[in-house]
């Protein structure tokens, strides 16, 4: 088995990530043959709690997601906690001596994974600390896990990535994006790569345009000291939809090496021009609605939100990829909170056909001619929920009384018919730290260019619409684009 013996560090480890996702990931990588009692969960966070005390918040974390209490307790037996911090002597000269203690009684090569899920205004100095007592290195291997946000805009980011590799290589470093542990979303790279009839319609040439929508029914929950600060552009387009972006328009890579991907995700997105924010983008608010039939408040009510904010939780944007591939075909993204349906959809509509032939009228006409109707193909690739493929298309409506009357219908294709359940994204990306891979990771560069790209909206004062909570949006992005394409998916498997 290539996973080797070590340990994993949870900073932050009484905390909401590792609670919902970092403990259950850990103990399903567990699960299998090869994880098995190779992995040693150390927690550390400033709460004052004994190993046991730690196990017991692991029971109940996995209790969550449905395993047995007698499933796991062996698993929890093997987990440990150190307090870092807020206590006397608790430091990270502390916990470096914990660490080899452990190391040598329980015979651990020194492998180690740092997992960073702390708030990022601590990041430095926790990394400084590391780096300072020197555990950024070790008899193994020494890992890094940064979670995001990396940096809150191009200069805190470059700041951000000159700290980390003051006392870490980027090789060690692994920056965290968990839309790329989706199953759907690297199911992209096969998509386009694996099949050659894609690929070759996969340009301006016969590309009109593509929309790219995250929208969540969720509004800031509890989130919301941490998300005023925010807002939309940092908290989703920054990161999520720009890796949507990037998988999308990039060209094919020369193999499936971390390097060899990374360098086209690099090159597409060096290509794509900073938006105007007078004329690219649109930001909204959302007001109360109803959402699934229940009342919901408007986000200046949540908890911790300032009356008079005006951060953004709407964001719609037009992009131009300015590269021989995709050169004038725009690409609009579109994300916002509490919109009306939880959907991330890659919808790419294709051009249509030079003239149609079906009309009322039965005389042909062109298509960019008024009362000229022709529907072109399109391709929508759900990344959730109802995982799958519908590629639409017209056929002729059976009847009809000597007139062709064209329909349109779709093929389509459901991962969980096919597959079953999608594994998280949170348990294939922790196995890739583990093994050591980093091409599901951020590259230092990457994440740098991705901020750069935003810098315009990040610094102009635009306009914050208000939107209704539960519809799609405010009314203004319908001056990006009038009518979009992406709909919540009622393919084979819709709920
Ligand atoms: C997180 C954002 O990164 O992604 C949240 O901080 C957002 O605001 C979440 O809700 C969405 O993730 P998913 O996997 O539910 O689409």
């Amino acid at each position: 088995s290539d996973i080797q013996t070590h340990l994993f560090v949870i900073f932050g480890a009484s905390g909401d990530l590792a609670r919902r996702k970092l403990l259950p990931a850990l103990y399903r990588l567990m699960q299998s043959e090869e994880v098995a009692r190779r992995c040693y969960v150390l927690g550390t966070a400033r709460t004052d709690w004994t190993d046991e005390q730690f196990r017991e918040n692991a029971r109940e974390a996995l209790r969550d997601k449905g395993y047995a209490e007698q499933e796991v307790s062996e698993w929890c037996t093997r987990n440990l906690y150190y307090q870092c911090l807020g206590e006397e002597g608790n430091d990270y000269e502390g916990l470096r001596r914990r660490i080899e203690q452990l190391e040598r009684h329980r015979d651990l090569p020194g492998n180690r994974a740092f997992y960073l899920s702390l708030p990022p205004s601590i990041y430095r100095s926790a990394i400084e600390e590391l780096g300072e007592v020197g555990l950024n290195a070790s008899p193994g291997w020494t890992r890094l896990v940064v979670e995001k946000p990396f940096g809150y805009d191009l200069e805190s980011a470059r700041a951000l990535n000159d700290h980390v590799h003051q006392y870490f290589s980027e090789d060690q470093v692994y920056r965290i994006d968990h839309y790329l542990g989706k199953e759907t979303v690297q199911n992209l790279l096969a998509f386009r790569f694996g099949n050659a009839i894609f690929e070759s319609i996969w340009s301006r040439n016969h590309i009109e345009r593509v929309e790219i929508t995250v929208s969540e029914s969720l509004g800031v929950g509890g989130r919301g000291a941490y998300y005023d600060q925010s807002g939309q552009v940092r908290d989703m387009v920054q990161n999520h939809l720009t890796q949507l972006l990037t998988l999308t328009a990039m060209e094919p890579p020369t193999s499936m090496s971390a390097t060899a991907i990374r360098q086209e995700k690099v090159k597409v997105l060096n290509a794509v021009q900073q938006p105007d924010p007078a004329t690219d983008a649109v930001f909204g608010q959302y007001e109360a609605g109803t959402i699934d039939g229940e009342s919901v408040p408007a986000y200046r009510d949540e908890p911790d939100i300032p009356d008079e904010s005006i951060t953004e939780t709407f964001a719609a944007l037009r992009l131009n990829v300015a590269n021989w591939r995709w050169q004038g075909v725009p690409f609009y993204l579109r994300t916002g909170k509490r919109l009306s349906a939880k959907l991330t959809q890659i919808a790419v509509r294709f051009k249509g056909a030079p003239v149609s032939l079906f009309q009322e009228s039965g005389q042909p006409c062109i298509p960019q001619n008024a009362g000229c109707e022709m529907r072109s193909n399109e391709l929508l690739i759900t990344l959730q929920p109802n995982e799958g493929f519908d590629l639409r298309f017209e056929v002729k409506a059976p009847g009809g009384s000597g007139k062709m009357e064209l329909e349109t219908q779709q093929l389509s294709f459901s991962y969980q018919d096919a597959f079953g359940p999608v594994p998280d994204a949170y348990e294939t990306l922790l196995r890739d730290v583990i093994l050591g891979d980093p091409t599901l990771f951020v590259r230092a560069d990457e994440v740098e260019a991705s901020w750069q790209l935003y810098a315009p909206l990040l610094e102009a004062e635009s306009p914050v619409h208000a939107y209704e909570a539960g519809t799609w949006g405010p009314n203004e992005v319908e001056r990006l684009l009038p009518q979009w394409t992406s709909t919540a998916r009622t393919g084979p498997s819709a709920e």
